[in-house]
């Protein structure tokens, strides 16, 4: 790991290999319990384990003080009419911020507090997103390329994934005849604050 300042470029997938010093790819059978459409995902489940997102990141020490950075890309699809997504976490220290940088695509990033506040801001090049702390996150692609997004967050904060694992989100991004639409999530199943 560098202990002297650093650069590295981003812009051209052939770069981001050499860029980045983490890898993660996350296949549909990640996404289990995630998609509204339970039949729709088994279909595809088993026609093959598609590759629905990755991650290329830059270890550092995850401690206060420190950033992590990398570049999100949910690839293109929908499992029934919903858009292919990321698993979508809290941070484990609440109390933690995070930016996002759409360099590619569309899609937008669905949001929502532990006291039921929801939010979905948009996501097209050139445009950030600010996550707030206490809100839990996930990037979903309703365009038909990569949604391509550069992150940065605290270096102490970590990933809680078992809460949305257990909840979901109280919102869902459906395809309704071609237009991203944002609607109730039925299935959530956290307690109402
Ligand atoms: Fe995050």
């Amino acid at each position: 790991m560098k202990s002297r300042p650093y650069g590295y470029p981003i812009s051209q997938p052939n770069e981001r290999r050499s860029s980045f010093d983490n890898h993660i790819q996350r296949r549909l059978s990640a996404l289990r319990n995630q998609f509204a459409d339970g039949k729709a995902y088994q279909a595809m489940l088993d026609s093959g384990d598609a590759l629905v997102y990755e991650v290329y990141e830059n270890r550092r020490p995850e401690v206060a003080g420190e950033l992590l950075s990398g570049l999100s890309i949910v690839h293109p699809g929908c499992v029934g009419n919903e858009y292919f997504m990321t698993k979508g976490h809290y941070h484990s220290v609440r109390e933690t911020a995070e930016i996002y940088f759409c360099m590619e695509g569309k899609g937008v990033l669905v949001m929502e507090s532990e006291a039921g506040e929801t939010a979905v801001e948009e996501f097209y090049p050139g445009r950030v997103v600010y996550v707030t702390p206490r809100w839990a996150h996930r990037s979903i692609n309703t365009g038909g390329e990569d949604l391509v997004t550069f992150f940065v967050y605290p270096g102490h904060a970590g990933h809680d994934y078992a809460t949305i694992d257990a909840t979901g989100f109280r919102k869902r991004v459906l395809d309704h005849g071609g237009v991203p639409t944002i609607v109730d999530n039925p299935e959530w199943s956290g307690v109402n604050a």
